[in-house]
């Protein structure tokens, strides 16, 4: 593989898909290449590297990635430039030396092995060898550049991987096994954010909930340490299962002030049989009474999920028991997905693949539930006052975009700066965004 010589690259771009973790390990894989000497360029196509951040949760997320090394390669071929292509994240995980064979892309590197970028593009660039899929266990953190740069509100990844195998997902192959960061480790890095100006901090984790350390700390001690943080005003975790929601995490809602009223808490499917079947080892009732606990300690708490439609053998009774539950907890916002056949894992070989048209009107009439509820979320908190991050620029003159500690968007006209935290009245609702108008500006 990549026999031929090249020159090595002077600009690169990142381009990351899928979860929020690619977006935390594009921003990271950025930095290291940056500090490599390399310069970052938004314009994939003026770009002499460019790093495809990949997705493997879905067909379509696959596919997606050999759909654009071919549109990078045609681009290329017009002004006859040829930038080096490096696969990163789950696909090259997953995929491997099939990802050369198929596209001949110069770099193959898997999500915990992209410390060793830079070297890869070097190897590359004088033609040996450019595939790193090694889970090795020494965790690539330690060699990565210390933070510098950030917007107001960044990611910081305290957990990977997975060991609840639900029997649909290619996480437990594609990220590995759960690993926590260590404490110390973390809140350097939390700290290093807020010097580079961070406001909020979103600990990432595909169980973030299930962090914790050799002295049996949990996430819970791990949000209190860093409430202690001066200038971190925000703390949001995501995403978590239902299983490992301790109570010690349920009181940091009720007491730590600067950890956000919200909760991404993914159940996939309203019926035992189907949850049974997914392996997800908690049942319709005790997700709610789960959730009943977690509204107790902290009532406007913003309810998230996941759902799953046609999982195999999905029947429309127990699809009806979806939205019965989704009726149940009036979620502030969710995501739902088609059920997506992934070789390798069980639920690929199970009986009774749903139809894609009874797989598409399903996903039709819970989609409408749940954007019924979020847009009803929404309008209950037209009069509220609450404070807002403000994150970018709006569209308009003045106009600014931030978020409200629910994680809904909200505009705002007015003289401000991104990073700023505004108390704001909500005045109007809309099914994706809000509007506010200020009370008064506070310091962070
Ligand atoms: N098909 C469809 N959705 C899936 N998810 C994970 N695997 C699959 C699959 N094979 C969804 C789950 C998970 C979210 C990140 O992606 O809902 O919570
Ligand atoms: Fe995938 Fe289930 Fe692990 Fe979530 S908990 S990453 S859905 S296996």
């Amino acid at each position: 593989m990549g026999a031929r010589m090249k020159s090595p690259p002077k600009t690169f771009h990142v381009k990351s898909f899928g979860c929020q973790m690619n977006v935390y390990d594009g921003e990271r894989m950025a930095e290291l290449m940056a500090a490599d000497g390399m310069t970052a360029t938004d314009d994939p196509n003026a770009a002499d590297l460019v790093v495809l951040n990949t997705c493997h949760i879905r067909e379509k997320a696959t596919e997606k990635v050999y759909s654009d090394i071919g549109r990078i390669r045609k681009h290329a071929g017009k002004d006859g430039r040829a930038p080096m292509i490096a696969v990163a994240g789950c696909v090259a995980q997953a995929e491997g030396a099939e990802i050369v064979r198929r596209a001949k892309v110069d770099v193959v590197v898997g999500p915990q092995a992209y410390h060793n970028l830079p070297r890869l593009v070097a190897d590359a660039a004088s033609g040996t060898a450019t595939l790193d899929t090694d889970m090795p266990l020494a965790s690539k953190f330690g060699a990565l550049p210390a933070r510098r740069k950030v917007g107001p509100s960044a990611f910081l990844t305290v957990q990977e991987g997975c060991d609840k195998f639900c029997t649909y997902c290619v996480v437990p192959y594609t990220r590995g096994a759960e690993v926590s960061r260590s404490f110390a480790q973390v809140l350097d890095e939390a700290r290093a954010l807020v010097d580079a100006g961070a406001r909020e901090i979103t600990l990432l984790g595909q169980n973030v909930n299930a962090w914790e350390d050799a002295d049996g700390r949990g996430l819970h001690d791990l949000i209190r340490a860093m409430d202690r943080i001066p200038g971190l005003s925000r703390i949001r975790y995501t995403t978590s299962h239902p299983n490992d929601m301790r109570q010690g995490l349920i009181d940091a809602h009720r007491d730590v002030e600067s950890l956000m009223p919200f909760l991404h808490l993914p159940v996939q499917a309203g019926a035992d049989r189907v949850l049974k079947a997914m392996n997800r080892s908690h049942t319709r009732d005790s997700y709610l009474r789960l959730l009943d606990r977690i509204r107790a300690a902290r009532p406007d708490i913003a309810l998230s999920g996941d759902f799953i439609v046609g999982f195999p053998g999905e029947s429309e009774a127990e699809f009806a028991e979806t939205l019965s539950l989704v009726d149940a907890v009036g979620y502030a916002q969710a995501f739902s997905f088609k059920y997506s056949s992934r070789p390798g894992t069980p639920a690929a070989d199970m009986d009774g693949q749903v139809a894609a048209e009874v797989m598409d009107d399903r996903l039709q009439r819970l989609q409408a539930a749940l954007n019924r509820d979020q847009a009803a979320f929404n309008a209950q908190a037209v009069g509220r006052t609450c404070r807002v991050l403000v994150e970018r620029r709006g569209k308009l003159p003045g106009q600014w975009l931030g978020k409200s500690p629910w994680l809904q968007s909200v505009h705002l006209l007015g003289d401000y700066a991104i990073g700023d935290l505004i108390d704001v009245v909500l005045t109007q609702a809309g099914p994706n965004s809000l509007t506010g108008e200020a009370r008064v500006a506070v310091a962070a």
